[in-house]
């Protein structure tokens, strides 16, 4: 029996704020209390001063996921422990359907890939990028049967992901009727495509023009259509990566309408602005990635919607590849782009430094409070994504899974102690306040300050409900 005690922190869920002991007994939150009295052989651990949170919830990472014709340069194992280091207990990655194959066939090879690897708890979205009888029939079985109950699918990258808007409708029909998740990636890929080959034909290859071929206008064009689908199709939709007032704007009418919408933003969107691309140095590479960074006003509507609730999920979109060449065998990653930007893949890292940059920027800053920097970040993703309230909260049943956080260190982020293989991050040298002291894995204790403690294969895949949204 494992037992441990976590005695006087500051325990706080997305509604609660209170100083408790935890007792964490064969893997789930067996009591919480006051000056709780244990036998012998239980660990005790004192959080006094620490912040006692549930671990967090990203529902949006690309780990060893193949794209176009690279490979994103975190593997199960790196990536997971990457985000065990950051606070983060539970991740949901991606299956992709190719050609060739079923949504069936994708989890089934997700699975072998990441089962041996994974550090933490997992599931898997499926990315759907054709639709036919057979595959709305396999998709229905995946919700019932394997515990895959959400479905990404893309507006964007024509001949590559991109479904179009009859195969979007009919998947938003039948996923939506049985209580799941269609996510969309909502930009106009056609019109891009044609504003990217218009660019180069230019001469204009520098990255900075990866940003003014995606203009937010096309971000808020697809969003209005991706709504309009939903309200067609009477489904709830889940938008990924928002990072413009031009999507947000459809977004908050449609909510206000009554449409379930549901949506997230990304730190990176938070944290830096479209000033980044005005160099031409290859160096702006590193902010490639979609949609691309917006101005400061997006910005400052990105925080008003997270405030009041349009915005009800912070993930990362953890897309890392390097700087370099030669990772894992995929000799060339972003300097694939060095004279085409098109050819840049297109992503950036940020798994591990989720929680401790938005507590930085959002908490210590005054913008959000404890309870609502735990709702976005762990509780809200784990309830849209039907994990809840296994995963998602500090509650009596609830998996173990549970960061200290001390909320008055510092430190300076550095990629080379950062445990992602990406050979960059966009934080280095920035100080942030807060850091995460010590995580625990269905009661485990997987990281202690530097020390990493878990176990490659500990992670298991989480089987999923349907949306508790309403
Ligand atoms: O740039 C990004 N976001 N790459 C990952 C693929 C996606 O669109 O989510
Ligand atoms: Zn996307
Ligand atoms: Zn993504």
């Amino acid at each position: 029996m494992n037992t441990t005690l976590i005695r006087n922190g500051r325990v706080i869920t997305a509604t609660d704020d209170y100083i408790a002991d935890v007792l964490m007994q064969d893997g789930v939150i067996h009591a919480i209390g006051r000056n709780m009295v244990v036998g012998e052989g239980v660990k005790v651990i004192d959080a006094s001063g620490l912040y006692v949170l549930p671990g967090g919830v990203d529902t949006h990472v690309h780990l060893q996921n193949i794209i176009g014709p690279t490979v994103t340069c975190d593997t199960f194992a790196s990536g997971t422990r990457a985000a065990a280091f950051g606070g983060t207990t539970t991740v949901v990655d991606f299956a992709l359907q190719t050609a060739e194959d079923s949504p069936l066939e994708a989890i089934a090879r997700a699975q072998r890939l990441a089962g041996p690897q994974v550090n933490v708890d997992y599931s898997l979205h499926v990315i759907v990028t054709r639709v036919d009888a057979q595959v709305l029939a396999d998709v229905r079985h995946a919700m019932r049967h394997e515990g895959v109950t959400s479905f990404k699918m893309f507006m964007a990258y024509p001949g590559v992901m991109m479904a179009d808007d009859a195969a979007i409708f009919q998947m938003l029909r039948q996923v939506g009727a049985d209580g799941g998740m269609v996510a969309l990636h909502a930009e106009n890929g056609t019109v891009i495509d044609l504003l990217i080959k218009e660019a180069l034909e230019a001469g204009h290859a520098s990255p900075r023009y990866h940003a003014l071929t995606r203009p937010a206008i096309l971000e808020g064009e697809a969003t209005h259509r991706g709504i309009r689908l939903a309200e067609l199709a009477e489904a709830q939709i889940y938008f990924v990566h928002v990072s413009s007032n031009q999507a947000l704007k459809h977004i908050v009418t449609a909510r206000a309408e009554g449409i379930p919408v549901f949506a997230e933003t990304c730190p990176h969107y938070l944290l830096f602005d479209d000033s980044v691309y005005n160099s031409d140095e290859f160096e702006i590479a590193k902010y490639v990635m979609t949609p691309p960074l917006r101005t400061p006003d997006d910005q400052k509507h990105l925080w008003r919607a997270l405030r009041y609730d349009d915005l009800q999920v912070i993930a990362t979109d953890h897309c890392p590849f390097c700087m370099k060449e030669g990772h894992l065998g995929y000799q060339r990653q972003k300097m694939s782009g060095l004279h085409d930007f098109s050819k840049i893949p297109n992503g950036a890292p940020g798994i591990e430094t989720r929680l401790t940059s938005l507590f930085d920027i959002g908490v210590m800053q005054g913008k959000l409070s404890l309870n609502r920097f735990v709702q976005l970040t762990s509780t809200t993703p784990a309830k849209l994504f039907g994990l809840f309230p296994k995963k998602g909260t500090i509650a009596v049943g609830s998996d173990a899974d549970v960061v200290l956080f001390d909320p008055v260190a510092t430190q300076v982020i550095h990629a080379e102690h950062l445990h992602s293989q990406c050979d960059y991050t966009l934080l280095e040298g920035r100080t942030l306040r807060g850091q995460v002291n010590k995580v625990f894995l269905r009661g485990q204790l997987i990281v202690d300050g530097e020390q990493w403690l878990g176990r490659e294969g500990m992670g298991r895949f989480v089987p999923r409900g349907t949306v508790q949204a309403f």
